[in-house]
């Protein structure tokens, strides 16, 4: 049976939790495998606008099953209130439809205040990260000091936390405090404890089983514009380290980007655009961080940057999110190439030295008007989106499956069912 990775091509916020709502309609098992509450994912279901941090979107549909992949950091008081959450809404949120590993690393207080101490030194060079205390939580894996969830029981947690503290010459953190806020969840996350790994490879040959990317390609750790970048690998090779999964069992992988390009936090940004153009997308595109409310950076497609992220992630399918923004532009533009040093360069890695000095060369394309958003087939999709998913397939020489016209489950069209091509 399929298993199909989603993953977000750009700098995060592509629509990957849309997408994951709809295609986890026709999945038994959704997984996320990296990252945490520094991700934001955003639902609208009747109206009603959810934004997802830690569990995947899967959980909105009865009857499947979630999980939490050991490559993920989690804040155990935003989970448990993200399940409260969920709870006062209605869903189900029970040890039968989650289970979280307990490889996952916890987020406390004191990789807060590391994050807060690194930013600051950083001054004018910060990355501008969330603040979740995700890359001091990545880095305390990395050093072999950090606290899995499975190790909550251990009698020697709180001299664990001070190594922690004096690892980092952090002082004014009472670590016994914080060991007891870590037991006091020991209580009702027990039951959801149970490796993903075993339950993934044991239903490999019965089950539909979708990833949900978290952040984006383009911040990947390794292949990012580093070092303004995430503290995980958020392309395809995240998924097999995180789960433990033979590569071998991902059918397809499926790369999702906006019709244009955002950013939030620093960091270079070839086709960032200033003003009007700026005003218009993110008013139209509501561009504002789901996480932190921070007003996103905007400009054109880059496909420069979207092949190397197809190219790096294995892409079988594109899905465009976001095209109704761009109706109403009597023009838009998309950069085909970059211009560097009086040289024409198609493709660049977004780590490469000289990303802050390339020149974008971008093709004006005709504005189109979109009457009808919602309930439409791939047939009815308006000449004008055709012509752009035509330009996107042949220049990133990748099929558009899927296209999003708008924040609900009826302004999704779909060129075919992935699960029955998989
Ligand atoms: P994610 O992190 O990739 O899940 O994306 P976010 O949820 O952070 O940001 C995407 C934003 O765009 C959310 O506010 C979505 O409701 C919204 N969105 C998703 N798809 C579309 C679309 O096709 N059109 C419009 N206008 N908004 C969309
Ligand atoms: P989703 O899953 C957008 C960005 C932050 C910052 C950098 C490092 O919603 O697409 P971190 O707190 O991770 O150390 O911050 O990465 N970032 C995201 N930007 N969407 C995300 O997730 C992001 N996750 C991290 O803004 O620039
Ligand atoms: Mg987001």
């Amino acid at each position: 049976m399929p298993l199909i990775a989603l993953l977000g091509l750009q700098w995060g916020d592509e629509g990957k939790g849309k997408i994951c709502d709809i295609l986890s309609e026709g999945a038994d098992i959704i997984v996320r495998h990296i990252g945490g509450n520094n991700a934001g994912h955003t639902v609208v279901i009747n109206d009603r606008k959810l934004v997802l941090r830690i569990i995947p979107a899967g959980i909105l549909r009865p009857g499947k099953l979630c999980l939490l992949g050991g490559g993920m950091v989690v804040d155990l008081n935003r989970f448990y209130e993200e399940i409260e959450f969920l709870r006062s809404l209605g869903y189900e949120v029970s040890p039968n439809n989650l289970k979280i590993s307990p490889r996952i690393h916890v987020i406390t207080p004191i990789q807060k205040e590391l994050e807060r101490r690194i930013e600051d030194v950083l001054g004018n060079g910060a990355i501008g990260t969330t603040m979740r205390g995700i890359g001091p939580t990545y880095a305390d894996k990395a050093l072999r000091v950090g606290i899995r969830i499975g190790d909550l029981l251990d009698s020697d947690l709180e001299r664990r936390l001070k190594v922690v503290c004096d690892i980092h010459k952090i002082e004014n953190i009472d670590v016994s405090e914080v060991a007891d806020t870590l037991k006091s969840h020991i209580g009702w996350l027990e039951p959801f404890v149970e490796e993903p790994a075993s339950i993934i490879r044991s239903n490999l040959n019965t089950a539909n089983i979708l990833l949900e990317g978290a952040h984006g390609s383009l911040l990947d750790l390794e292949w990012g514009t580093y070092p303004f970048v995430t503290s995980s690998n958020t392309t395809v090779g995240g998924v097999v380290t995180s789960l433990g999964i033979d590569p071998r069992c991902i059918s397809k992988t499926i790369g999702v980007f906006k019709a244009y390009q955002t950013r939030v936090g620093n960091g270079p940004f070839p086709t960032e655009q200033s003003g009007e153009v700026v005003e218009y997308l993110r008013k139209r595109g509501n561009e504002y961080g789901s996480t932190t409310g921070r007003p996103r950076r905007c400009g054109w497609l880059d496909l420069s940057l979207l092949r190397f992220a197809a190219k790096i992630n294995s892409v079988d399918y594109l899905v465009v999110t976001k095209v109704d923004v761009l109706s109403g532009l009597s023009r838009y533009y998309i950069s085909d190439k970059y211009v560097l040093n009086g040289s024409e360069l198609k493709e660049i890695e977004p780590y490469n030295m000289h990303i802050g000095n390339v020149v974008p060369n971008y093709m004006e394309f005709q504005g189109f008007n979109l009457e009808k958003t919602s309930n439409l087939e791939w047939k009815d999709l308006d000449k004008g989106v055709l012509k752009y998913i035509e330009y996107i397939e042949k220049e990133v020489g990748t099929e558009v499956i899927g296209v999003s016209l708008g924040t609900t489950r009826s302004s999704y069209v779909s060129k075919f069912s992935v699960w029955e091509h998989s």
